[in-house]
């Protein structure tokens, strides 16, 4: 069975305080909860709050992820954040290739690729994100849209690392909108998603890859996202940073696993 993982993209929001309380009062409301392994929760806050929130889940099965990096170890790149810096602050999961980055910074396919590989390299897991516009969903191109950005994103990975990555669906008009796609919608994709990993490495592989949807998930549209056979849990903008929102989307991944 594969897991279910909801991830928490704080964007450019919080401070240290507001971050700290954010990461306890997620934390606290988790506890006694989710002992197993059926719903993994990973909170993805800015760089410079890493470390608080790193303190905040310490000793918690909470997972600690960073919303880029550079796909170099060190060197002179101003204003970059690498993997080892993000291991070494404690960070296990990085978002790559999501649709602002892709948007607003430029990053196309071959980079998020590349930077895919140096996550591999350093043990993070990444978490790439596809997705299409809304010019390009009227125009029926949908799927080849998802088809070309999952084979570049993948581009010489190992079904190994595969296995162990996590791609979400982030329908750029779903995100921060309010308009989520239908769960009809979702699965449409994510089934897609899951049958081109076969193609490409294997139905084993295939059925372990874990395929997040995101955009404008919210307590009241979780669970029948998550009642879809090939949508594992959820990259989480807006309502991860509300506690209680968050929380109720954790259950409703909890009792979609059966936990
Ligand atoms: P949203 O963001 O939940 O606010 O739509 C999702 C995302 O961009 O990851």
């Amino acid at each position: 069975m594969r897991p279910y993982v909801v991830a928490g993209n704080w964007k450019l929001n919080t401070d240290v305080k507001s971050a700290a309380e954010l990461a306890m009062g997620i934390r606290d409301g988790m506890q006694g909860r989710h002992r197993d392994d059926a719903v993994r929760v990973v909170l993805c806050p800015p760089y410079p709050m890493l470390g608080v929130v790193r303190d905040a889940i310490a000793g918690t099965v909470i997972g600690l992820g960073a919303q880029n990096m550079y796909p170099e170890d060190s060197g002179a790149y101003t204003g970059e954040v690498s993997a080892p810096m993000l291991r070494s602050v404690g960070c296990t999961h990085v978002i790559l290739g999501h649709s602002e980055r892709r948007q607003y910074f430029n990053e196309r396919d071959a980079f998020i690729n590349k930077k895919a590989h140096q996550a591999f390299a350093h043990d993070l897991v990444p978490i790439v994100c596809v997705g299409e516009t809304l010019e390009q969903r009227e125009a029926g191109v949908t799927s080849s849209v998802i088809d070309i950005q999952v084979r570049q994103c993948l581009a010489g990975l190992t079904a190994e690392q595969v296995r162990r990555m996590i791609i979400a669906y982030e329908p750029v008009w779903a995100i921060g909108t309010g308009r989520t796609a239908t769960p009809g919608q979702a699965q449409e994709v994510h089934a897609a998603i899951r049958a081109l990993a076969a193609e490409l490495y294997g139905d084993e592989t295939a059925d372990a890859l874990v395929i997040q949807y995101g955009g404008s998930v919210k307590p009241d549209n979780a669970a029948d996202l998550f009642m879809q056979e090939d949508v594992d849990g959820g990259l989480i903008g807006g309502a991860s940073l509300k506690p209680d929102q968050f929380l109720a989307i954790i259950a409703a991944a909890a009792e979609r696993s059966g936990s």
